[in-house]
């Protein structure tokens, strides 16, 4: 039995992703445009949705553009507007938008930590506020949500002080978030990525294990929406050993994180 009901169609699917200019989201927004979904696309780089937008159009897409920044909760009650007034109604949204800069305590940067939970959680809570009221409404129609946190999110790593907590927050907010919506018939994915290249992760300076592009991240979301996976998570070769790590108590988990990473 499917966690959520699977979404395997795309044609006229009407499709808000925050967090779209870059990477995953934009991968996801040329994926999906591709396959005829309408798309509504956020982030704050208003020229680059602008420029992914025209080529979807182009090819033949559906796509619009509404710039903001998620840390504005006014913005996404506007563009929600703006989207409903178009649409009618919200089939998906993607809560992809997010930040990450490594960080260790011996350089402890409280406003680096305070960005990443006003970018990564509270901007996604700030985008809950705005569609939730208008999903239970529309219930019947089986919308759903889909939150990016990450496999950083399962367990303390290092370089991780400031990024780490804010993806935790994010699986326990879409836990929860499942146990509330399901039942009203609203699906809720939660998507663990493992490393993905684009520019999020285009400064790390080691070798990052099982690296995928961010066009096989938008296909592996798209498979595990298929198959109504409550958690989509991937490269599974990487993302099966973390999910491991987190059933090991913590004297062999501190051990082998440290001996792994070297730090
Ligand atoms: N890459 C990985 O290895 C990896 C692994 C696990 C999880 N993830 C997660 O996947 C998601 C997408 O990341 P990505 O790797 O594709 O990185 P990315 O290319 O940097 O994309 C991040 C997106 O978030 C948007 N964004 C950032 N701050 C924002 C703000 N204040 N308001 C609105 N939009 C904002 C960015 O657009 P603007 O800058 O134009 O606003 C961009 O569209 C993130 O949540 C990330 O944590 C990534």
């Amino acid at each position: 039995m499917p966690l959520n009901q699977p979404i395997r169609a795309w044609r006229d699917r009407r499709v808000w992703i925050v967090g779209a200019s870059t990477g995953i989201g934009a991968a996801l927004a040329e994926r999906w445009g591709t396959a005829g979904a309408r798309l509504a696309l956020s982030a704050r780089s208003g020229d680059k949705l602008a420029a992914l937008a025209q080529g979807i159009n182009a090819a033949g897409g559906a796509a619009m553009v509404l710039p903001l920044d998620v840390r504005s909760p006014d913005a996404l009650q506007v563009a929600h507007a703006a989207i409903v007034e178009r649409w009618g109604g919200i089939d998906l949204v993607v809560l992809n938008a997010g930040t990450y800069a490594p960080m260790r305590a011996d350089a402890f940067d409280l406003g680096s930590m305070n960005e990443h939970f006003a970018v990564n959680y509270q901007g996604v809570v700030n985008a809950l506020a705005a569609v939730i009221p208008g999903l239970l409404l529309r219930a019947a129609q089986q919308p759903a949500i889909a939150i990016v946190s990450s496999v950083a999110g399962y367990r303390g790593l290092p370089e991780a002080l400031a990024y780490g907590p804010s993806k935790a927050a994010l699986i326990n907010l879409a836990e929860t978030l499942y146990l509330d919506l399901s039942k009203k018939g609203i699906g809720v994915f939660l998507i663990d990525p493992g490393f993905v290249d684009t520019p999020l992760t285009s400064q790390n300076k080691f070798k990052m294990p099982a690296l995928i592009s961010a066009q096989e991240a938008a296909r592996q979301i798209e498979l595990g929406m298929a198959l109504g996976e409550f958690e989509i998570h991937f490269p599974k070769r990487f993302t099966r050993v973390m999910r491991m790590l987190r059933l090991l108590p913590y004297g062999a988990y501190f051990r082998l994180v440290r001996r792994m990473t070297g730090l």
